[in-house]
């Protein structure tokens, strides 16, 4: 499988979503961007480990069963994922989707990464039991498509577990981020003033659990597939 043409109605929508954004990124504008980005992260691995190994930890560990992690990046969520699961990464930037190879390749243990869009994913309906993705939806062009679509590939007795970032709840750390979200976003491609939970709004999925770190900062989510 390769990555999917985002269709002309996602685009529209992820140019909604960023609308907040002077200059919106489309899907292809992101892919780059973290093809760019991905010697970086892999450089600074061991501290992105240090900060979010415990939340990841916390939000996946009982992840069971067909696992799929979305905008897997250079796949820093596998060795938190139990090794009884049968793992596929998705991704759009090519160069993370390497390294999210080479990472399972360091870690001993089977799996399968594809170049592919959240925004489309190329599964049938109900191929997982648990679909995962960590600081993912802010970079989403249509995070809300992106929801539907785990939605739709997680059985209905499944479980959607997300760690999401957004805007703090503290107002001075959350005016620092309103100040720089233009900035961090021409950067990282990353609305890090979004609000998470927000997106599951209308949505195939509910959101069953949810906790708030950081002063709001971080949010883990657990979430089922069907409306509320
Ligand atoms: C901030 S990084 C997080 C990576 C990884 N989940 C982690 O926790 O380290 C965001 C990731 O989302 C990926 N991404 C952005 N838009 C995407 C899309 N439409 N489909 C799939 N992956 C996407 C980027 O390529 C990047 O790897």
């Amino acid at each position: 499988m390769s990555a999917t043409d985002t269709t002309d109605e996602t685009e529209q929508a992820g140019r909604m979503a960023a609308a907040a954004h002077a200059r919106p990124k489309s899907t292809a504008d992101i892919a780059a961007l973290y093809d760019d980005m991905a010697e970086r992260y892999e450089r600074w691995e061991w501290a992105n480990r240090l900060f979010s190994g415990p939340l990841r930890k916390r939000a996946f560990s009982d992840a069971r069963g067909r696992v799929l992690d979305v905008a897997c990046g250079t796949g820093t969520n596998f060795r938190y994922l139990p090794r009884t699961a049968q793992l596929v990464g998705v991704d759009i930037s090519a160069d993370m989707a390497a390294a999210a190879r080479d990472e399972l390749d360091r870690l001993g243990r089977g799996g399968t990464i594809y170049r592919m869009d959240a925004q489309a994913l190329q599964f049938p309906d109900d191929s997982f039991d648990t679909v995962v993705s960590a600081l993912s939806t802010c970079t989403f062009p249509d995070p809300v498509a992106t929801l539907e679509e785990m939605a739709r590939v997680c059985r209905p007795d499944g479980r959607v577990l997300l760690l999401e970032h957004g805007r703090s709840d503290s107002e001075l750390v959350g005016r620092f981020q309103d100040w720089r979200a233009d900035t961090h976003y021409e950067q990282h491609a990353c609305r890090w003033t979004q609000d998470p939970l927000a997106h599951f709004e209308g949505t195939d999925l509910t959101v069953v659990d949810s906790e708030e770190l950081f002063l709001g900062m971080v949010t883990i989510i657990e979430a089922r597939p069907g409306a509320d």
